[in-house]
């Protein structure tokens, strides 16, 4: 099996490179409005950000940086098709200007932008970061009421494009095999991730500097979302592409991806790094199966229920729906014109 990942430098409030209907699933992170390392970004696109932000006039250069990102909303309402989803990493923002501390609430802002645009909002995720600071009360006193919490979680919003889901041919083997396994189900579809803990980041090929300069985030995130919001044959976007995560996680998991970014520094970096993706994938696939295998050990302890076999691998499973999956791995990736073209295999029951 065969996936493409074309990867352009340029502005995503105009994705012309990028068909109508041609996109399943988004998965993506924009820059937040309102954190000041993106202020310099968001200048540039419009000015007026800059003179806001001068004049202390918070609430306008908040408005005004949305504004940016709501022309790459249209441009994802165009390329979505039909039912496909949307998933959108978003954090608020906390910042004094001109004075007055408060919170820029940058999901609420997002999900209001999707909902004009006719996507449907679906059960978001919150999900806690890797705790870093032990220092992160500092300065805030033992005394009430004027200390501020603490944001530690970032939004997974996640839309329909339109009122109806996709659907597909009976018994389609693109979205059996691309089943998850129960106990994935129960962890991937909770409303709050506690648990995503950079397990994955570990093996991740982007170094921790890059990945605090950039923004990025854990592969974790957007290979958790690409298994449980697409099949097999689907193409991903990533509008913000960044250094890329959003790409990686589709080339592990066996998808298309598409990725527009700005800075072209960003598509070399990735370039520089894409020779290791063979072994990150195996490491990712035999990850989840040896998880698997820890999560029946448990069960059979229990004395639960396990009543099915997995077609291709030598593990039994809860559910009917589980016998089919079959995870890839990447076998080799070849340089195109646009991107990658990646050459997969299935990943063998290897212990
Ligand atoms: C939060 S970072 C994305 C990080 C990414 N998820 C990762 O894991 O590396 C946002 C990225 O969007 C890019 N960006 C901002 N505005 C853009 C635009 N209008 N078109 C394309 N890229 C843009 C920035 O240069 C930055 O790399």
């Amino acid at each position: 099996m065969e996936t493409t990942h074309r990867v352009f430098v340029g502005d995503s409030r105009d994705l012309s490179r990028v068909a109508d209907d041609s996109v399943e699933l988004v998965v993506t992170s924009p820059p937040y409005p309102m954190i000041e390392m993106w202020d310099d970004l968001f200048t540039e696109l419009d000015p007026a950000i800059g003179d806001a932000l001068a004049s202390g006039d918070g609430r306008g250069a908040f408005e005004a940086m949305h504004a940016q990102l709501e022309a790459v909303w249209d441009e994802l309402e165009r390329v979505l098709v039909d039912g496909g989803i949307a998933c959108i990493n978003v954090g608020d923002a906390t910042r004094s200007v001109d004075g007055s501390f408060r919170v820029y609430q940058n999901h609420a802002r997002v999900l209001e932008a999707f909902e004009e645009r006719g996507f449907e909002p679906l059960p978001d995720v919150l999900w806690r970061k890797p705790a870093n600071s032990a220092a992160k009360f500092m300065g805030s006193g033992m005394i009430p009421p004027n200390a501020y919490v603490t944001l530690e979680h970032e939004y997974v919003l996640i839309f329909r494009n339109g009122g109806t889901s996709r659907t597909f041919e009976p018994r389609a083997d693109r979205r059996y095999e691309a089943a998850y396994f129960w106990e994935e189900r129960n962890r991937w579809f909770s409303d709050v991730w506690t648990d995503v803990t950079g397990e994955l980041q570990a093996i991740d090929i982007v170094d921790d500097e890059l990945r605090e300069r950039s923004a990025a985030y854990p592969l974790e995130i957007p290979y958790r979302l690409i298994c449980m919001y697409s099949a097999y044959g689907d193409t991903v976007l990533d509008p913000f592409w960044g250094t890329g995560t959003t790409t990686l996680a589709a080339m592990c998991a066996g998808r298309h991806s598409v990725g527009v970014e700005l800075e072209d520094g960003l598509l070399e970096l990735f370039d520089d790094r894409v020779d290791e993706v063979p072994a990150l994938s195996r490491s990712v696939g035999r990850a989840r199966l040896e998880r698997h295998r820890s999560f029946v050990e448990q069960r059979r302890a229990e004395g639960g229920s396990l009543e099915y076999e997995a077609d291709y691998y030598e593990t039994p499973v809860v559910t009917k729906m589980e016998r089919g999956i079959r995870l890839r791995r990447v076998q080799s990736v070849d340089r195109t014109d646009d991107g990658y073209l990646v050459e997969h295999a299935p990943l063998a029951c290897e212990r």
